[in-house]
């Protein structure tokens, strides 16, 4: 019997690519039964694509800066995403807000990682809005993408206590902590296609 066809990936990061390795890694240990087939960054000295290059994957830039609107760019990005034949697009500290070209070229098939329990604290800075804001449990999500920033459906959280002590780093470090061991987890669902969006999220069996 022919072993079972692998989720094509595509990652798009702008910095670090701490979550792309984590990714990396659940595919070559075999807990994620999928493989990471490009690598996008808007940043052309994003870690990231290094992490890439070292894992033999194809490491791409594309920056903003050379198109004249924001279709056009996504397109490009596109392009590179069908050129791979990706089947599902994972956000992992990309900087930009995806616009209707891309979601709509790949539907439902774009995930991200937020570094905050959604509904609280979307956008930029949500480890530190949630220090100032005093909240005593923190964490992550990882979520479908739309239209609106931080927003779509629902596949995991995980959460972590603040302590008394915690700074913005600290915190950061922990929440890290869980993305990495939860982004690879949601992947992991869709591939086996035991997510399906109905509204918000259901869990098949
Ligand atoms: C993570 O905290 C992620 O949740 C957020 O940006 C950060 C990216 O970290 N969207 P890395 O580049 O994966 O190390």
């Amino acid at each position: 019997m022919s072993p079972a066809k692998k989720l094509n990936l595509a990652v798009l990061a702008s910095g670090n690519g701490t979550n792309l390795q984590s990714i990396i890694d659940a595919a070559k240990d075999k807990t994620l039964d999928a493989q990471v087939v490009v690598v996008i960054s808007d940043n052309p000295d994003a870690h990231a694509l290094l992490r890439a290059k070292d894992n033999g994957i194809d490491a791409v830039v594309i920056e903003r800066k050379n198109f004249k609107t924001k279709n056009e760019y996504e397109n490009e990005i596109i392009k590179v995403l069908k050129e791979h034949k990706t089947e599902l697009v994972c956000l992992a500290g990309y900087m930009r807000i995806v616009g209707k070209e891309l979601l709509s070229a790949f539907p439902d098939r774009v995930i991200n990682i937020h570094p905050a329990l959604l509904p609280s604290f979307p956008g930029k800075d949500a480890q530190k809005q949630a220090l100032d804001y005093g909240v005593k449990i923190a964490g992550c999500t990882v979520h479908f993408v739309d239209e609106k920033t931080d927003h779509g459906p629902i596949i995991l959280q995980a959460a972590i206590e603040v302590k008394e002590n915690d700074t913005v780093d600290s915190l950061k470090a922990r929440i890290l902590k869980e993305e990495h061991r939860i982004y690879p987890e949601a992947i992991a669902l869709i591939a086996k296609g035991k997510i399906k969006i109905d509204g918000r999220i259901k869990r098949k069996d």
